[in-house]
Parts: C-alpha cells; sequence; structure tokens
C-alpha cells in the first residue's frame, strides 16, 4: 500500500469578515493516510474492489465508502485518492454540546422472551460512545480544518449542511463564511417540537437545532424544491379540514406550489429521541431520517455522492441508499461504526429483494488505526467513574480533581513509567504557582517509580504525589481489565457445497463484569449466551485479512437472539470459513477454520 509522498495543497479561505481564537493556524498542507480494507459488505457478490479506493478505481464500478478513523485523516485521504471537487453534497452534524457526554445503551438479547425479565426493566449497560472534550478554541480549531477539507471536496453544483445549535452555532458561521466566502445559502430551524421542556430552568427551553447551508458557488449549486412525504400527509389532512369539500384543480395547484417551496422552518419532523420511535438504534444523538430525506431530495441529484464525515449511527449513509444516491461515511468510534454498517445491511437486503438497489456493496476501511485510542478513552472514563473523579475539560495537561488534588490518569497500555513522571515534573516546572497536591492514577507501575515518588515527595512539602494503581489498589481494587470476548464454534463441511457454523459457547467477560457490577446484590446468570451477541457474520472463503460478509445474522428486534447456528454454502476447493461475532459492546471475536 504505497501513499504518495506529496503533500496536498489546500486553498486559503478568503472571506471577510474572521473569527480569531487562540492557536487559530490555517491549514496549508494536508497528507493522506493507507486506508486498510477491513470489512466488506457484498451480498450480490459482484463488487471489484480495490485495496485503496480511489476515485478513478470507482467512478465506473462504484461501492459505498465507510471509514472508520479521525475524519481530517480521512478527508485528507480522499483527496488524495483523486475526490477533490467530486461530493455533491455533504451533511455533516458534528458534536457540539461541549462538556456533555453521549452514551450508547446497550441491551441484552431476547431477556423478555426468555422470562428472564419483566417490560421495561431490562438491564442496561451503557457504554460512553465518544466525550465532547473540547474547549472553545480547540473545537473551533476542529472545526475551521474539517471545513477547509469539505470544501475541496465538494463539487462545483454541490451544497453543504452544517447541523449546530445555539452552543457553538453563532461560532462556526463566521468560519465558514470565512471558509466559503459569499456562498451561504441559508439556514434550517429544525424544531423538535416533541421536546419535553424541563420546567425547572430559568430560561427559553431551546427546542430547535440549526442547519446552515453553504454552496461550494451559490450560482451553480443543485436545488430543487420537494414535497416531503410528511408534508404529504399534513396536505392531506388541511385540505379536508380547510375545505370541507373537494378541492379544485385550482385550489389544488396553488396549494401544492405553497407547499412546494421548501421551508427554512421544519416544524413538523419529531425527535426521534423522544417517545418510542421504530427509527431508534441507541445513539442518543442520532438524528431523524425525514430530515436527511429532505435535504438529500432537494440538494442532491440521483446517483451522485453525499458525504457525511460524522456519520454516527448512519443516518445519512441510510437515506442516500434508500434514495439511490451514492454515499461516503466516517466516523471515529467503532460503535457507531457497526451501528451504522449493521443497519445499512438490513437496508440494502431488503432492497436486494425487492429488487430495488444499484449500489448494493459496501466497503469498512480504516484510516490510521485509532482502536488504541478508543479504548484509552473509554478506559479513562470508567476510572473516572469508579474512582470519583471530577472531571476538567479545559486543562490540557491534568484530566481533573480528586478532592483538591490535581488527577494525572496515564495511558493505561503500559505502566507507570519515569518518563511519564519527567514530563509531570516538567508540567509542574511551568506551573510555579501551582500548591496543589498530584494524584496520578495508572494500570500498573515500574519498579522504579516508587523510590522516585519517594525522594520527590521529601523534597516538596507542596506537589506531593499520590499513586493510584488501579489494578491492585485496595480502595479501587475492583477496576474493569478489558479481556477479550471467547467463542467456540464448530465449523465443518457436510458435502462438496456445504458446511455447518455453530456457536457452541460465547463469552464476554466485559459484559458478565459489568452485569456483575451494576447488580451488586446478586451474581447475574445470563440464561443463553446469544444474550450476548448482537451479531453473526460469516465468510465462506476468508483470506485472512478482508472480511467478505457472505452471511449476516442481525435480528431484526432486541428480543430475538441470533440463530447460532448455520447451514452455509461454500466453495467446493479448500476454503477457509470465519465466523466474526459482535457483542452488544460492540466487540468482536473472530474464529476461522479451514474446511
Ligand atoms: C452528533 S453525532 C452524529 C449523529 C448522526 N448524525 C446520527 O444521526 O446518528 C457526531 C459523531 O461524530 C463523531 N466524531 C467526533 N469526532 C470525530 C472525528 N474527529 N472524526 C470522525 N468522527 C468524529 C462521533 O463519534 C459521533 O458519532
Amino acid at each position: 500500500m504505497k501513499m504518495s509522498e506529496d503533500k496536498i495543497k489546500i486553498t486559503p479561505a478568503k472571506g471577510r469578515p474572521m473569527l480569531h481564537w487562540v492557536g487559530k493556524n490555517p491549514l496549508d498542507y494536508v497528507k493522506g493516510f493507507p486506508a486498510q480494507l477491513v470489512e466488506l459488505f457484498d451480498p450480490l457478490n459482484n463488487a471489484k474492489i480495490p485495496e485503496v479506493p480511489s476515485y478513478e478505481d470507482l467512478k465506473d464500478n462504484w461501492h459505498n465508502l465507510l471509514f472508520h478513523g479521525d475524519n481530517k485523516d480521512v478527508l485528507a485521504t480522499l483527496l488524495e485518492k483523486g475526490f477533490r471537487g467530486k461530493i455533491d453534497l455533504i451533511y455533516i452534524d458534528p458534536p457540539f454540546r461541549s462538556g456533555a457526554d453521549y452514551v450508547r445503551k446497550v441491551e441484552l438479547r431476547g431477556l423478555k422472551n426468555l422470562g428472564w425479565i419483566e417490560e421495561g426493566t431490562s438491564s442496561i449497560l451503557q457504554q460512553t460512545m465518544y466525550f465532547d472534550i473540547w474547549n472553545n478554541d480547540n473545537y473551533l480549531q476542529f472545526m475551521y480544518e474539517r471545513l477547509m477539507l469539505l470544501k475541496e471536496l465538494l463539487s462545483e453544483n454541490g451544497n453543504i449542511f452544517i447541523h449546530l445549535d445555539q452552543a457553538v452555532g453563532h461560532y462556526v458561521k463566521v468560519i465558514a463564511d470565512e471558509i466559503f466566502g459569499d456562498n451561504f445559502l441559508g439556514e434550517i430551524v429544525w424544531y423538535r417540537y416533541n421536546k419535553i421542556p424541563d420546567k425547572t430552568k430559568k430560561l427559553f427551553f431551546k427546542m430547535h437545532d440549526t442547519i446552515l447551508h453553504y454552496a461550494k458557488n451559490r450560482r451553480e449549486h443543485f436545488f430543487q424544491s420537494i414535497l416531503s412525504p410528511t408534508e404529504k400527509k399534513i396536505k392531506r389532512k388541511k385540505m379536508k379540514k380547510i375545505e370541507g369539500r373537494i378541492a379544485t384543480i385550482d385550489e389544488n395547484i396553488e396549494y401544492m406550489q405553497e407547499l412546494l417551496l421548501t421551508r427554512s422552518v421544519i416544524d413538523f419532523i419529531p425527535d426521534i429521541n423522544v417517545g418510542s420511535s421504530k427509527e431508534r438504534v441507541g445513539f442518543k444523538t442520532q438524528k431523524p431520517e425525514e430530515l436527511l430525506n429532505i435535504i438529500i431530495s432537494s440538494c442532491c441529484p440521483k446517483n451522485s455522492i453525499v458525504l457525511d464525515c460524522f456519520i454516527g449511527s448512519g443516518t445519512t449513509a441510510r437515506v442516500a441508499q434508500k434514495l439511490g444516491r451514492r454515499w461516503i461515511g466516517c466516523d471515529i468510534n467503532k460503535g457507531a461504526i457497526q451501528l451504522a454498517s449493521k443497519s445499512l445491511q438490513k437496508i440494502i437486503n431488503e432492497q436486494i429483494k425487492k429488487e430495488e438497489t444499484k449500489y448494493s456493496t459496501f466497503a469498512i476501511y480504516r484510516v490510521n488505526d485509532y482502536d488504541l485510542k478508543i479504548l484509552q478513552t473509554e478506559a479513562i472514563e470508567l476510572a473516572v467513574q469508579h474512582i470519583g473523579i471530577q472531571r476538567t475539560r479545559t486543562d490540557p495537561f491534568f484530566d481533573g480533581y480528586l478532592g483538591k488534588s490535581l488527577v494525572k490518569i496515564t495511558d493505561f497500555n503500559h505502566p507507570l513509567t519515569l518518563l511519564d513522571l519527567q514530563l509531570i515534573q516538567n508540567e509542574l516546572n511551568i506551573r510555579r504557582e501551582e500548591d496543589r497536591n498530584i494524584t496520578i492514577v495508572c494500570f500498573g507501575k515500574e519498579l522504579s517509580v516508587d523510590p522516585w515518588i519517594e525522594e520527590w515527595n521529601k523534597k516538596h512539602p507542596v506537589n506531593k504525589i499520590h499513586i493510584i494503581e488501579l489494578k491492585t489498589d485496595k480502595k479501587y481494587g475492583s477496576f474493569l481489565i478489558r479481556k477479550p470476548d471467547e467463542a467456540k464454534v464448530k465449523i465443518e463441511r457436510i458435502d462438496k457445497t456445504k458446511a455447518n457454523a455453530i456457536i457452541e459457547n460465547f463469552i464476554s467477560p466485559t459484559i458478565v463484569e459489568r452485569l456483575n457490577m451494576d447488580n451488586r446484590l446478586f451474581k447475574v446468570k445470563i440464561p443463553d449466551f446469544r444474550c450476548m451477541i448482537d451479531t453473526v457474520l460469516i465468510d465462506t472463503n476468508y483470506d485472512g485479512k478482508v472480511f467478505h460478509i457472505v452471511y449476516s445474522d442481525v435480528p431484526k428486534k432486541k428480543d430475538d437472539l441470533v440463530r447460532g447456528g448455520y447451514e452455509i454454502e461454500i466453495p467446493r476447493s479448500k476454503t477457509k470459513i470465519a465466523v466474526k461475532i459482535i457483542d452488544m459492546l460492540g466487540e468482536e471475536v473472530l474464529v476461522a477454520e479451514e474446511v
């Protein structure tokens, strides 16, 4: 996978006025990264997948793309791979509620059907999906860089929508004005009419989001007025009520024209996270498909390319898929990619049954491997909850407070070393005024650490250092250590073209441990190991590198279990069958066998 050494030039932003923040730095050049193909959903078996997707390779033989990685790296990679000016519609819904944690609720499967729990009391495991940890300056720089890259990717007729709210909307508007010049087209207000106001708050309760609309070129952008399905329904209702009689053709035309004007206030789409919407996939910031339906139908011609580089649960891709547009998605979070992938597989399978789809294949690529980083973020958040650390979001070095002392949480992937201590010492040298003690949270420590600390504490009456070693600490001892999932799968050839794959046992130690932590009064007994399994995927000809999803078992309802046993068609010649099991926390285990 050789990548070119060339840097990719980014056009300077020319617009006025300009917003300034500490550390503002325009993006002059970026560099692409290798994209590693990790999973392929190709139910019709017709994809010709190049290792690294370039626009040239894909343009006449398209498959949709889902990237797991930081979107800065992914967008740079797309530019390098020839996508400059090729994207017709961009919708982004970046994180914006600074300070809030976004949590994905994870439930076990099938407990109700197994008579294990009563309705409404299902045990919920919570897995932190991502944290909005930016302070304002970092956030503005973050958005500045992404918007500059997105502009490069946008086609001459392209539209971009930026979904925000009042927390940062006004800042991002000025940044976008700087980048897109005078190509601002307007602002959509999405009124979340079904949100339940909190009467205890002393303010006008926020019931809306703002979506900024820009074009690459306001004289050439694509736009068509549309009548959304919901509006059609509303219209029918209103006609009956208002008219009380059958409308004349002229009245109808007039009424249609009024409705055809796509309006800037969308007041008829409910927030799907309130109440019980069928659309919900368990992602707190999931947006309604209808909203994307309006944006994509009105601003993106059929077969054109839609990009969402903060794809979350995959809403934009789902709607693009349903509307016959090509799509590219990206998210930094593995759980989000899995949710998106799962929901897209369902839609494509349904489309295939109805012979409706042109774009039935999608591939998942990883750009710049982020797994470790995500685990680290999750681990930190768990440690924070476990110990009761008060998190600070603004300090670039320390992670929070424990009582009066400052807390530094070190990388859990290696034991605490003298180098870590040196970094803390350097930081304290800069902060001469700092008079608080320091608590270091680590997952283990090297032998040389204790004498160093003893020496330090003798010399420093202030800034004394205390260590919490999570693995052994008496007070905080039961901290969770992530152990990989384990599965026993019997894979055997039955005859020339068929094989059996039977999951005989499966355990996710993390799920069991988390359930036990939630239910301290009794030991949790999971009635069926399949309760812990979310999805089973099978590749019948696994090459050891890229997983081609040939069979997928994704139960529609949360009360259904995966089947667990599969009779599958396989090649006549010797082949390797791989079974991938994804648990309810998004972790996966792969078992492969040659038959
Ligand atoms: C508000 S959510 C998007 C929700 C989405 N519109 C939906 O309907 O499900 C924002 C997403 O941006 C992702 N994200 C945050 N920073 C990112 C980055 N640097 N690169 C890629 N994705 C990122 C988060 O993981 C999260 O899934």
